[in-house]
């Protein structure tokens, strides 16, 4: 593999649909290779925009719009980076064989739709997941949960993400606010939801695998170390690494990532989100991406996410080791307010080695990510309190 010369006519090019912070790094690690990046987002100024070469505002769900722009910015790489995107264009530019949809256009497609990578990984690769069903009305709703999903259980938009439309139900009384959530709020409206009945784990993690070439050019399996985190209304709030778990449970867990994500192929770095309960572990979901909870990996791996991303993408060798003990913790905006400041950065990285990541995101909601703080330490449990501690202290407030 050649890399050229951004901004000239040999330019390496990779367009990033999605620009959200995890967009973001990934850019500034392909600019590291000298890479021209062009980031698409649906609104102005998002995070990965603003280190790019060149950045567009598009409608990703839209076929024509996407295909137009690929047509006009001929890419090497198409990297999603969210989920709700025209994956037809993908498809059809994928059979043209002029660009790598990363990692590929199948893997997208499938991973966009709860009910395609869900039935594939029950149904066909037989692994194990919590019961489930699918369902287009509230009366099928309501005759999959009686007939075996049971209470608890979770309904889930099809096609969603950061738990967006999806609830917890604990009774028959609470189904119906729950579909009515899930119809509503879901990204693209499928028709259909899923309920999944409740696993009862003693903790989540997320597996990241990187599919990538080794020195002999041979597609390689690696996985970083497990990365546990704690979920508020479906979104994460606390990450670290290493967690630790047994032997048993951690090679189930890299066995069925080894699975899922050669069943996915091509190369780059996916995070498969596992349940373990002792030694029994259940698939969740897998994105076939950098992952929110491991924002962690930029201050203990070598080389965090998003390096192996880039890295694996570009078809060079990757080291997935753990370096140091540390956790990540969400910096939440707190308020609805355009063009916020942020206090308290100073007092946050007085605590030893603190890192603070500030997204730079135009508009803060309530509950949206606007950075991140990230802490090692001698251990898991002293890594966690000091990013928790440094996230508090940073405050979000209107200019
Ligand atoms: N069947 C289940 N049993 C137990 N907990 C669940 C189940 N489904 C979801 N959860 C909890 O809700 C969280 C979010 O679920 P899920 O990952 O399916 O949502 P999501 O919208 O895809 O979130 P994200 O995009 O942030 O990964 C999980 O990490 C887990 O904590
Ligand atoms: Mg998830």
């Amino acid at each position: 593999m050649t890399i050229g010369t951004a901004l000239t006519t040999h330019a390496t090019r990779a367009l990033l649909l999605g620009s959200g912070e995890l967009g973001k790094e990934l850019a500034i690690c392909l600019q590291r290779y000298g890479v021209e990046v062009i980031a698409v987002d649906r609104y102005p100024n998002a995070p990965a925009h603003q280190v790019a070469h060149r950045s567009y505002v598009l409608d990703m769900t839209d076929t024509v719009a996407v295909k137009n722009l690929i047509a006009l910015e001929k890419p090497h790489f198409i990297i999603p980076e969210i989920e709700a995107i025209a994956t037809q264009a993908l498809i059809e530019i994928e059979a043209e064989g002029t660009c790598t949809v990363v990692p590929n256009a199948r893997a997208i497609q499938l991973t966009m739709n709860r009910e395609g990578i869900r039935t594939l990984v029950a149904e066909q690769l037989n692994i194990p997941t919590s019961k489930y069903a699918f369902a287009q009305s509230f009366d099928e709703l309501q005759a999959a949960v009686d007939k075996g999903i049971g209470y608890p259980c979770f309904i889930k938009p099809t096609m969603s993400s950061s738990g967006k439309g999806q609830s917890m139900v604990k009774c028959a009384e609470e189904l119906k606010t729950a579909w009515d959530y899930a119809k509503s709020s879901g990204r693209v409206d499928t028709g259909k939801v899923i309920v999944e009945a409740k696993v009862d784990f003693d903790f989540e993690i997320t597996l990241l695998t990187v599919r990538a070439l080794n020195k002999t050019g041979d597609v390689m399996t690696y996985f970083c170390a497990p990365i546990g985190h704690v979920q508020e209304s479906g979104d994460y709030r606390e990450s670290w690494q290493p967690q630790v778990m047994s032997v048993a449970s951690l090679e189930l867990s890299q066995d069925i990532a080894y699975k899922v994500t050669h069943e996915m192929g091509g190369l780059g770095l996916f995070g498969v989100e596992l349940f373990i309960k002792g030694d029994d572990v259940w698939f969740s979901e897998v994105s076939p991406r950098p992952h929110d909870t491991g924002m962690v990996t930029m201050v203990t791996q070598k080389q965090n996410e998003f390096e192996l991303h880039a890295r694996a993408i570009l078809g060079l060798p990757v080291n997935a080791q753990l370096h140091n003990e540390g956790a990540s913790a969400v910096i939440l905006g707190g308020i609805n307010a355009t063009g916020v400041v942020y206090e308290g950065l100073a007092q946050a990285l007085a605590i030893d080695d603190t890192e603070i990541r500030l997204f730079g995101k135009p508009e803060a909601f309530v509950s949206r990510r606007m950075g991140v703080a990230l802490a090692t330490a001698e251990n898991v449990k002293e890594a966690r309190q000091k990013a928790v501690k440094a996230a508090s202290l940073v405050v979000v407030k209107n200019h």
